[in-house]
């Protein structure tokens, strides 16, 4: 076994390790120079990463995704125009699909740490029995979440938010009644009237909403 210890410069003989596996022996070849750089490099990028995705740090893609649908849902609640915020509006604005991505959106994004993701109720109200505290009609909900409750921990969004948002997350709210959430908190308030059965209004653009 000569040149055991090669100088870096020399050309490397090879040099066998003396562990014998029945007869099997082994070089003693170094991983590549590029190998082992991406192998500690990976190590490198894992602590970073571990810090950004999984402690919260920074943002995941799911987060960017639903800010993307959240932007993309206040561009459509403001192609809606002057709309009126009455009983039919509120009750099938969500059945347009993209309407109602974009009340899901705002909802997870400024009610769900209070409603539930789902709308179970955490140290809010749940908002998918029939029982409400400061609702009778679907109207309620975009005034309640317009004005807020003042000393009960509701926030004003009619200072956060346009009339076509507010009209958004009412809409997806009304329609979160009924909806059997992963968790839901007990009742508060008492229980009221079933919403009206009610007709899709004609959209601003004069193309007929869905109806039910
Ligand atoms: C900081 C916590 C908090 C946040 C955030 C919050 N809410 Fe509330 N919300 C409450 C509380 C507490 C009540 C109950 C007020 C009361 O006791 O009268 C309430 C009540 C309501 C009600 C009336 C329910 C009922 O039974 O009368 C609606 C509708 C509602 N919230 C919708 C929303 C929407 C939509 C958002 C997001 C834009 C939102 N809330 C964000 C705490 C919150």
């Amino acid at each position: 076994m000569a040149n055991q210890t090669p100088t870096p410069t020399a050309p490397r003989e090879p040099v066998l390790l003396s562990s014998n596996y029945d007869g099997i022996r082994e070089y003693d070849n170094p991983m590549p120079f590029w190998w082992t750089s991406i192998f500690w490099l990976t190590i490198l990028a894992a602590g970073p990463y571990f810090f950004f995705y999984h402690l919260g740090v920074g943002s995941s893609l799911n987060d960017n995704y639903e800010a993307e649908v959240g932007e993309y849902g206040a561009i459509l609640a403001a192609q809606l125009g002057d709309v009126e915020a009455d009983t039919p509006t509120i009750l099938t604005l969500v059945e347009r699909p993209e309407l109602r991505m974009g009340g899901a959106a705002l909802f997870k994004g400024n009610c769900a740490t209070c409603h539930g993701p789902e709308g179970g109720g955490l140290t809010g109200p749940n908002l998918t029995d029939d029982a409400y505290i400061n609702v009778k009609t679907p109207e309620d909900i975009f005034r309640v979440i317009t004005n807020g409750v003042p000393g009960k921990g509701m926030p004003e969004w009619g200072k956060r938010f346009s009339k076509q948002q507010v009209l958004l997350l009412a809409s997806y709210v009304a329609n979160l009644r009924g909806t059997k959430p992963g968790s839901a908190k007990e009742a508060q308030g008492s229980v009221i009237e079933p919403w009206p059965k009610v007709e899709a209004p004609a959209t601003p653009s004069g193309s007929a909403a869905p109806t039910k």
